[in-house]
């Protein structure tokens, strides 16, 4: 199977850009040269992690990062997303480590030298475990922590870097790591997820005025996730308890950054569960963001429960993925074209998308055809939007390689090239060599 879009799209222009993405925990290992991060903390926990694992090797690409450019670079892809690691690069007194920054100076000096636009994540959730001792992000003083880390780095990386985003999918950071606990730090209080939620927004705030000064040149902004949310039903009950949803999940962390507000749903919260917002906050969230990174995997149905407001229904007998989310290529579309109808949108990247599927390496070949449609299908649901008037500029595919998948360890395989964890071997899958024609054949 080849993808294939409609020969019209503007996705076959070479204007458009196409990446694939990782993240700093997830692939590195190196732990010896790195402050301890709660992800650390919470693999060493027992029960947290479905196989047990950790972080201690991954992709050992820290090691081999040399044969992971090359890699890259023989996708064809016009653009790499990775992330820095916050542990990495900072001592805990606050000031710069500069092993840690060496090797990401490096890295980014072989990309740029091989044409390859870097798109750099300053967050994806590797907490420095220090600054969880003192509170993490249920402590304001982590958002200024936070925006001084920024100022140092990108001083450091001066300019090397294509695109910044300050956070990657704030929601998973406060909902499942201070909210229902699934997630580093382990901690599970509503109040919690709603307080830990703000500080992350206000970080990123804060941070996007570092970026425009530092990094003018730079396209600065944030990377969110939407879960889009339906009605079991038609009933009025069942509509409204997906609104809800929605609002909770998913405008939450986007509606700040342009209305200077929580979604209305903040009414119905109980005094005890209220975030504590200062005055002035929402100014310093609703900064100018240059693009919005979007990820998406998957939609979510809801209908309405007495008890909560709203439960998700699980879609019995629907075609679903590896990790069990279900494959609904329509609610991409459906997603983009109502955030556009919302919100005064910057140009949108689709910073992540993909599949988890059951691999199977045999002869040294691996023949994802499953995850093949997954991208064809979704990269055609990103063009219906383009063609709706929704302005996507670029699409990256989660990931390069597989990798550590946080609580689910190593079982879950997210790659476009397969990775042997015993030998480090690499071994691009059926949707790479899919993927690579594709981006090839642009004009
Ligand atoms: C996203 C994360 C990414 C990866 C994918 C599958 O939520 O940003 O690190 O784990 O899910």
């Amino acid at each position: 199977m080849k993808i294939m879009l409609p020969a019209d799209s503007k996705m076959h222009s070479k204007a458009f850009t196409f990446g694939v993405a990782t993240a700093s925990f997830q692939i590195e290992g190196a732990v010896d040269y790195r402050l301890p991060c709660i992800w650390d903390t919470f693999c060493a926990t027992p029960g947290k992690i479905r196989d047990n694992s950790d972080g201690s090797q991954a992709c050992e690409h820290v090691k081999l990062w040399r044969e992971d450019v090359d890699l890259i670079e023989s996708l064809g892809v016009d653009a790499y997303r990775l992330s820095i690691s916050w542990p990495r690069v900072m001592h805990k007194d606050g000031s710069l480590n500069p092993q840690g920054v060496a090797f990401y100076t490096d890295l980014l000096d072989e990309l740029n030298r091989r044409g390859i636009k870097t798109f750099v994540t300053l967050y994806h959730w590797d907490l420095p475990q220090h600054i969880e001792d003192n509170g993490g992000w249920l402590n304001r003083e982590t958002a200024y922590l936070f925006a001084d880390y920024a100022d140092k780095i990108t001083q450091a990386f001066g300019d090397r870097v294509y695109s910044y985003a300050t956070f990657n999918e704030p929601f998973c950071s406060s909902y499942l790591g201070y909210e229902i606990g699934v997630h580093a730090p382990g901690l599970a209080t509503k109040a919690f997820g709603r307080q830990s939620a703000h500080h992350l927004l206000l970080a990123h705030g804060l941070a996007m005025k570092v970026l425009q000064k530092n990094s003018p040149n730079s396209q600065n902004g944030i990377v969110l996730n939407f879960t889009p949310c339906y009605s079991a039903t038609d009933s009025a009950a069942d509509v409204e308890a997906a609104s809800k949803a929605d609002q909770y999940f998913n405008q939450w962390y986007i509606k700040p950054l342009f209305d200077r507000c929580y979604p209305e749903i903040i009414n119905d919260f109980a005094t005890e569960d209220m975030p504590v917002i200062e005055q002035g906050d929402f100014d310093i969230i609703a900064q100018p963001i240059d693009f919005l990174g979007i990820n998406f995997y998957t939609r979510a149905v809801y209908k309405a429960d007495p008890a909560t407001g709203f439960s998700q229904i699980d879609m019995v007998d629907k075609p679903k993925t590896d990790i069990g989310w279900e494959i609904y290529p329509q609610s991409f579309t459906d997603l983009l074209t109502s955030l556009h109808a919302l919100y005064p949108l910057p140009p949108i990247y689709i910073t992540e998308n993909g599949a988890a599927m059951d691999d199977k390496l045999i002869e040294g070949k691996v023949d994802d055809q499953d995850r093949l449609e997954y991208y064809n299908a979704h990269l055609n649901a990103v063009n219906n939007a383009i063609e709706q008037g929704v302005n996507v500029v670029g699409y990256f595919a989660w990931s390069l390689m597989d990798n550590f998948e946080w609580a689910e360890g190593y079982l879950k395989r997210f790659g476009i090239v397969y990775v042997d964890y015993e030998t480090q071997k690499r071994t691009l899958k059926a949707s790479a060599h899919a993927y690579r024609d594709f981006i090839n054949a642009r004009k």
